[in-house]
């Protein structure tokens, strides 16, 4: 491996100490010289092949402007803020500086070689994307349609039924179909799709200036199927940087990029995910034919009618339906006011055997009546297209 050759900007010689302590014995890292001010710097990063520049945001008047320079001046190169304390004033400011982290002090060695390393590698991965950049790509009509899975109890089957709607779209049309997990509390769409992702939508934020319709190519993992997913982040905290501007920005790029986008939602109205509502063209609500998953759409609808969301987008799926049901269908209509569109019967013994080889339902099963539903779905909502 290639040794990262990282430079310090901090004139305070205490932390540089400390900052130097904590990578001295690590032996894919490579101190170069010390500059005494900016301009010093910029020329020992461009003499010295040097990767990733930590910078100290009190550097040079603001550590953050530093930063911006930097990341326009040496594209190839990843900053890290060093910082005194976080918060989400600090990291706006650094997610907007082009830097892709922000250390605080006192340092935790493991943290700043963790974050070094990735920095480094994310930097490299981008450089190697815009070279390769251009291979022969499907072409899409650049204005992709948004599909939008919502409930807002856990286990109606919202993930069930954006994976299946994904792969059935895909199969069905042929076209490019990308798979969204924004559930941000209990995402699990790589578990459904038993898929391990390289990288998550933090890493899309982590980059989120470069975005645009090609780079986040790089970020999707691929099932075999062919279907694109962006994958949630396990680690639920980091979450909270996630905010609605990053979201508009994620979808944007995948509109022009992609024939449909299917999204599996936050089970809850989330401020950073609500962009994804008004970006969809047919928002899935699902519910089961319980009272309690009825009550919670019910609810689900009223916020939305205050939001004024046009009644027409929205599609109530009545999922894991059987005859025994709590609820019939008719009451079902009657308490949300709405007609149900389409239902997906309960099949907990197929599903149960698909989720054990890891085989997503629908290629599993593909005549089954559940099958069968899907394809009337994707007929139905991709009619008036080509
Ligand atoms: N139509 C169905 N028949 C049987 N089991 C289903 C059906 N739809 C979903 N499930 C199962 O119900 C559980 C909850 O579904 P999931 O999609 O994870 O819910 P959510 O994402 O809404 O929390 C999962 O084990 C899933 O496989
Ligand atoms: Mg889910």
């Amino acid at each position: 491996m290639d040794k990262i050759k990282v430079i310090i900007l901090n004139n305070n010689l205490e932390e540089r100490f400390e900052i130097e302590n904590a990578l001295a014995n690590i032996d894919y890292i490579e101190m170069v010289r010390t500059p005494d001010d900016f301009e010093e710097a910029q020329a020992i990063i461009d003499s010295d092949l040097v990767d990733v520049i930590l910078v100290s945001s009190s550097f040079n008047g603001s550590g953050y402007d530093v930063a911006e320079k930097l990341s326009t001046e040496f594209v190839d190169k990843a900053t890290i803020i060093i910082e005194k304390e976080i918060n989400e004033d600090s990291m706006y400011q650094a997610m907007f500086s082009g830097a892709k982290d922000v250390i605080l002090l006192p340092v935790k060695p493991n943290k700043l070689v963790d974050s070094i390393y990735k920095a480094n590698k994310i930097t490299k991965k981008r450089l190697e994307f815009h070279r390769k950049s251009d291979v022969n790509r499907k072409k899409t009509s650049g204005y992709g349609q948004v599909f939008s899975v919502f409930s807002t109890k856990g286990g109606t089957g919202k993930t069930f039924f954006a994976t299946n709607l994904a792969l059935s779209l895909l199969k069905e049309t042929n076209k490019k179909v990308v798979l969204i997990d924004f559930d941000l509390d209990y995402g699990n769409v790589s578990l459904a799709l038993d898929i391990v992702p390289k990288f998550t939508i933090i890493d899309v934020i982590d980059d989120i200036k470069s975005v645009d319709s090609d780079y986040i190519e790089t970020f999707l993992t691929n099932h075999e199927s062919g279907l694109k997913v962006l994958a949630a982040s396990k680690e639920t905290n980091v979450n909270d940087f996630i905010n609605s501007e990053h979201i508009q920005i994620i979808l944007k790029a995948f509109q022009s990029a992609y024939d449909y986008v299917v999204i599996d939602m936050s089970s809850r109205f989330n401020d950073a995910t609500n962009p994804a509502f008004i970006f969809s063209e047919k928002l899935f609500l699902i519910t089961t034919p319980e009272i309690m998953s009825v009550k919670n759409i019910k609810g689900a609808i009223t916020t939305l009618t205050d939001f004024n969301y046009p009644k027409n987008k929205i599609n109530i799926v009545l999922n894991k339906f059987s005859k025994n049901s709590d609820i019939r269908s008719n009451d079902i209509e009657k308490i949300l006011g709405y007609d149900i569109l389409y239902k997906i019967p309960d099949d907990y013994l197929k599903v149960t055997a698909s989720l054990n080889q890891g085989i997503p339902y629908i290629q599993k099963y593909s005549r089954s009546e559940i099958a069968k539903s899907f394809i009337n779905i994707v007929k139905n909502i991709t009619i008036n297209q080509n």
